[in-house]
């Protein structure tokens, strides 16, 4: 699955791709074994894994985590967004798809910037909190629980760290007026984030929705 850049334009979709080069052969690998392991093809755009790669430069974060790990892609654009003494906390629900991750994050060269924490996110995150506060929380995970994600990055991001979202364009349903319990989830989360005064956030345009908050207070 391609998935869209949040510009539909072909002509200037290739001149970034041109540009940019979001795609090394170690990313293009990650995405290869995860289809080969059955992982569904979800993970996060080349462009859009650039972006989380330059977010996370740009606000220096040493300590980061991920909610949904998938097979590694998004980890890994995390990863080289940090320094070498990085450290990157992820949740993942699947001893499968962590499996798969933690031969992805070994093949990047991050065995030992990573922890994967196995089993529902809201049971493992308590037991990292002494290791904060953290500099980034990227949430991609079940979206019913993005609200209660929220909460938790509230609680353990240090003023100045960055809360990041993705699929929060509901994948196209985000404006409806639903009984869809993921796509509440991801309206509520939208919505507390955008009017919490211990946050300024945004929602960038690409072809999923990226929220982006800063915890300013
Ligand atoms: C899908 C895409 C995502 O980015 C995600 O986090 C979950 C599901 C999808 O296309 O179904
Ligand atoms: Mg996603």
């Amino acid at each position: 699955m391609q998935k869209s850049f949040g510009c539909s334009d072909p002509q200037i979709i290739s001149y970034v791709e041109k540009t940019f080069a979001p795609e090394d052969e170690i990313l293009k690998n990650v995405k290869e074994t995860s289809i080969k392991a059955g992982l569904p093809p979800i993970q996060l755009g080349s462009m859009d894994a650039l972006h989380l790669e330059i977010l996370t430069r740009a606000c220096q974060a040493r300590r980061a985590v991920e909610i949904g790990t998938l097979g590694g892609y998004s980890g890994i654009a995390i990863l080289r967004g940090m320094d070498k003494k990085g450290k990157l906390f992820t949740c993942e629900i699947s001893e499968r798809h962590a499996d798969v991750a933690r031969e992805n994050f070994k093949k990047a060269g991050f065995t030992k910037n990573v922890e994967i924490l196995i089993g529902p996110a809201l049971k493992t995150l308590p037991t990292i909190e002494s290791k904060g506060p953290f500099d980034l929380v990227f949430i991609d995970a079940d979206k019913e629980n993005y609200p209660a994600y929220l909460t938790w990055a509230e609680k353990n991001l240090k003023v100045g760290g960055l809360i990041l979202a993705d699929n929060t364009f509901g994948f196209g349903h985000i404006a409806d007026v639903t009984d869809d319990e993921e796509i509440k989830g991801l309206q509520e989360f939208n919505k507390k984030l955008a009017s919490n005064p211990r946050f300024r956030a945004t929602i960038l345009p690409t072809g999923e929705g990226l929220t982006v908050g800063v915890k300013v207070k």
